[in-house]
C-alpha cells in the first residue's frame, strides 16, 4: 500500500496514519506492517530475548480502578501479603536461576512503608550486586521514589493505562492521566529506567486514543512499555465488557517498537493467557517487536489469587525457549538494561 511504503522510508507516522493502520485489515498488517516491526527490532536490538524475575508481593490496593480485580471494593477476592523474608526467598530464587532483573509489584499497598521497600532492595543487592531491581508498585508520595533510587531501586514501572485523560478518569476513581504523567517525568528526571505502557480495548477507547497512547510513549522516551489487552475480570464493574482483541494488541505493539525503535517490549501475561497455545502468542508477540518476557516466581497459593483479570496463566521457560527459537532468535538473562541511557543507568 502506498501510504505504508511512503512511512517505511519515513520511518514515522503522522496519527491518522497510525488510525489507519490500527484499522487495517489482518492481511495489510501481516504484510506491510509485521516485517518491518521485526526488521526495527532486530536493527536495534539484535536477536535477544530479555527474561525478568517477577515477583506479585501483594494483592491489596488502595485504588479502586475499574477494570482491576484488585480494587479496594473487589470483597470476592482473598488478599494476601508477603513478608520480606518471603519475598527475599523469592528474589534469591531468581538469583540463583541467574536472572538479572527482578521485578517487584503489588497492587498499591501502603502497608509496606517507604522503608520496608528500600529494606527489601537493600537485602536483594547484598545478595546479588549485580542484580537490576524494576519497581511496579504504584503511585507513591514523591520522596518514596527518591528513597527507592536512592536505596538501588533501577527502574519503574507505571503504566499510563490510557492518555484520553476523561477516560482515565473515569476508570480511575480520583486519580488523573496528569498526575500519571507528571510522575513518569519525575522518575525519569531521577534517573530511573521507566516503564510505561497501555490496556488496549478499554471499553470506551477508540482507534485515536490507541494512536495517542502510541505518540505518548514515543514522545516520553520511555525505556520500557507494556501493551497488553483488556480482559475482563468477574468482580469488577467492566466484567461484563468485552475483552480487547488480540490483532489490535499485537498492531499496537508493532507500531510501537517501529516509532520507539529500542524500547523494551514485553510480549505481556495478558496477551499470552488470551489463547490456548502460549507458544504461538509468544512468537506473534516476538514476530511484532516484543523483546521481553517475565516469569513469575510468586509462590502458586499466591499467584493464583493475584487476579487483575480472569485465567491468567503463568508462562514458562520452556515455552519461552521453544518460542524465541522458532522465530530464530534466543533467550538471554542478562540484566538487559535500557538502550536508551545504558551506561550512566547502570548502577553497578
Ligand atoms: N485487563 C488487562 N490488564 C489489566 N491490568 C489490570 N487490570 C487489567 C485488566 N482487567 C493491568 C494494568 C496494570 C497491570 C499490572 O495490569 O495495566 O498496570
Amino acid at each position: 500500500m502506498k501510504e505504508f511504503q511512503k512511512v517505511r522510508e519515513i520511518y514515522t507516522f503522522k496519527k491518522e496514519e497510525l488510525v489507519d493502520i490500527l484499522a487495517s485489515d489482518e492481511m495489510t498488517f501481516y504484510n506491510e506492517i509485521l516485517p518491518y516491526a521485526f526488521q526495527i527490532r532486530k536493527k536495534y536490538l539484535g536477536n535477544k530475548v530479555w527474561i525478568r524475575g517477577i515477583i506479585e508481593f501483594s494483592n491489596y490496593c488502595f485504588r479502586n480502578c475499574l477494570y482491576c480485580g484488585l480494587r479496594r471494593e473487589n470483597k470476592n477476592l482473598k488478599r494476601y501479603r508477603m513478608s520480606i523474608e518471603e519475598i527475599l526467598t523469592c528474589a534469591k530464587k531468581i538469583i540463583d536461576t541467574g536472572i538479572k532483573t527482578i521485578v517487584l509489584q503489588s497492587g498499591d499497598d501502603f502497608f509496606y512503608k517507604k522503608e520496608d521497600i528500600c529494606k527489601i532492595i537493600n537485602l536483594i543487592k547484598s545478595y546479588d550486586k549485580t542484580v537490576a531491581i524494576t519497581l511496579s508498585i504504584g503511585e507513591r508520595p514523591t520522596e518514596d521514589y527518591i528513597h527507592f533510587y536512592q536505596a538501588g531501586a533501577d527502574r519503574y514501572l507505571l503504566k499510563h493505562e490510557t492518555s484520553n485523560p476523561n477516560l482515565y478518569k473515569i476508570l480511575h476513581p480520583g486519580q488523573s492521566f496528569e498526575k500519571r504523567k507528571d510522575i513518569l517525568l519525575f522518575l525519569k528526571k531521577l534517573g530511573y529506567q521507566v516503564g510505561a505502557g497501555n490496556i488496549v480495548g478499554l471499553p470506551g477507547q477508540t482507534l485515536e486514543d490507541l494512536a495517542d497512547d502510541i505518540i505518548f510513549m514515543t514522545e516520553l522516551d520511555v525505556d520500557m512499555a507494556g501493551i497488553g489487552p483488556f480482559i475482563p475480570q468477574s468482580n469488577t464493574p467492566l466484567g461484563g465488557y468485552k475483552k480487547g482483541d488480540e490483532l489490535l494488541t499485537l498492531k499496537v505493539i508493532a507500531l510501537t517498537r517501529i516509532l520507539t525503535k529500542n524500547t523494551h517490549l514485553p510480549a505481556t501475561t495478558a496477551l499470552i493467557s488470551q489463547t490456548e497455545s502460549k507458544i504461538e502468542v509468544l512468537k506473534k508477540s516476538f514476530l511484532v517487536g516484543a523483546d521481553v518476557v517475565m516469569i513469575s516466581f510468586t509462590p502458586d497459593e499466591y499467584r493464583e489469587n493475584y487476579k487483575i483479570y480472569d485465567n491468567r496463566k503463568k508462562i514458562f521457560l520452556k515455552e519461552i525457549e521453544i518460542a524465541t527459537k522458532e522465530v530464530g532468535l534466543e533467550i538471554s538473562f542478562d540484566r538487559g538494561d535500557s538502550f536508551k541511557r545504558c551506561i550512566q543507568h547502570q548502577k553497578v
